[in-house]
């Protein structure tokens, strides 16, 4: 590592060291304040940067750890400490979270998805502004406004986002595939040809988890079905009508018959363990985000997989949502009373960084949410990702906190798992109708 360049004022951070890191042969110039927390460390007695998320497995963790080490690095005075809450998707740590944040307990920073999930956040008082930190940052013309808009409430800038994920990916097993003579989907007629010759193969068609993954293979249906502007339209203002439309329940009767296809232990299946029946060979499809890229690819030591990809795995848009990307950001906060306030800056600052998020998304499995990725870091489907979150219509996540605010996706949540038991299509839908009035 080489030694300090210069010095420069950070928002409201006195002194700023910068470093220049080695990154895949590439010498980058990073700015990591690290003066400033000396002090606040024998004022607190010991200075801990608290950290909270959900990123326990897979590529997750790894990219997660890649960030730890460089902020022990460049921060010995005040070590992170990694408050993670296993469970994919958030499900069992907002709960958690949510339990701290009443009683004022909060970490230094902690994983939001941008969108109507950080909106709670802030509505409730729980986090607070961080323009400044964008302003010293150049964050602002780094990250493209669409994002940014996401992260804005009434003028105010309010998380760094680390990435973009994509949800609407189809994963296959390229040899079990060619065994069985079964071709990649395109279209809705094709997807089930395809699912109904992987049954006769003796293979689970369609792998499947817990609740949220059912909820997130319903929520990519539906935008296949609907297309991004009706997938929007159901988000509006009293949307009660477009959630009882003919079109909804066309989409809902097609989840349904996905959900025949799916293994009967669904329930009980992690992310990874639905991901994994497909690496195994004993699954044709899985649909699940693009941190399956990084389960897949990712190293043994880091407990992945360690697949090639392309030959021992391959992906798709979900069908009929080819030109779409499903798309979720995730962002850290600055919570309202955090313990060690600077140390957080520093961390979003960080965060924001282009090392920072070069370091992270090629083994977490997303892209940066800053423009100015290098992309000759990133896997073979990272690349194509980079290219169609350029090209692609945007669709806002439901499951990974886009669209709904948590009252309302928990209202769909019950009703999913009510339907899940009865698969009663009529029954599903009114329910959502009756959570659009309650909610929209
Ligand atoms: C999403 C999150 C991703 C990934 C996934 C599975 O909600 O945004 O980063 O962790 O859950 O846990």
């Amino acid at each position: 590592m080489a030694r300090t360049l210069s010095r420069r004022r950070l928002g409201r951070i006195p002194r700023v060291t910068v470093f220049a890191v080695a990154l895949a042969g590439a010498a980058i110039a990073l700015t990591i304040p690290s003066a400033g927390l000396g002090s606040q460390a024998s004022a607190d007695q010991k200075c801990e940067l608290s950290v909270f998320s959900w990123w326990t497995g897979g590529g997750e963790a790894a990219g997660l750890d890649k960030l730890i080490k460089i902020w022990n690095k460049s921060h010995p005075d005040c070590p992170f400490k990694n408050e993670t809450v296993a469970g994919g998707a958030g499900t069992n740590a907002k709960a958690v979270l949510a339990q701290r944040l009443k009683a004022g307990n909060p970490p230094d920073s902690f994983q939001g998805h941008a969108g109507s999930e950080l909106r709670d956040y802030i509505k409730a008082g729980q986090i607070v502004p961080i323009d400044f930190i964008y302003k010293a940052g150049g964050f602002g013309k780094v990250i493209p406004a669409s994002l940014i808009n996401q992260i804005r409430y009434n003028g105010k800038l309010y998380s760094v986002p680390v990435n973009i994920h994509r949800a609407n990916v189809l994963w296959y097993n390229p040899k079990t595939l060619r065994a069985n003579k079964i071709t990649v989907p395109k279209t809705w007629g094709q997807f089930i040809a395809s699912l109904n010759k992987a049954k006769d193969a003796g293979l689970i068609p369609l792998a499947m988890g817990e609740q949220w993954t059912a909820q997130h293979l319903m929520e990519t249906v539906m935008i296949g079905t609907l297309g991004p502007s009706g997938w929007a339209a159901l988000w509006k203002p009293n949307s009660q009508k477009r959630w009882a439309s003919k079109a909804v329940t066309s989409a809902l009767n097609r989840y349904a018959t996905l959900l025949g296809y799916t293994n009967s232990d669904a329930g009980s299946l992690t992310w990874q363990d639905a991901g994994k029946l497909v690496a195994d060979g004993k699954a044709a499809f899985n649909v699940m985000g693009d941190w399956e890229d990084g389960y897949f690819s990712g190293t043994k030591k880091g407990g992945n997989l360690a697949l090639k990809p392309g030959t021992q795995y391959g992906w798709a848009p979900v069908p009929g949502t080819d030109g779409v990307y499903d798309w979720l950001s995730d962002s850290f906060t600055l919570p309202k009373g955090a313990p060690h306030r600077a140390a957080a800056v520093e961390w979003l600052t960080f965060l924001g960084s282009r090392l920072a998020q070069d370091t992270f998304n090629p083994v977490k499995g997303s892209i940066p949410a800053r423009k100015d990725a290098r992309v000759g870091l990133y896997g073979p489907y990272l690349k194509t990702a980079l290219k169609d979150w350029k090209a692609d219509k945007l669709a806002g996540s439901l499951t990974h906190g886009v669209v709904a605010p948590a009252a309302w996706a928990t209202d769909i949540g019950t009703a999913l798992g009510q339907f899940l038991q009865t698969k009663d299509v009529a029954r599903f839908q009114a329910a959502l109708v009756k959570a659009a009035q309650k909610n929209s």
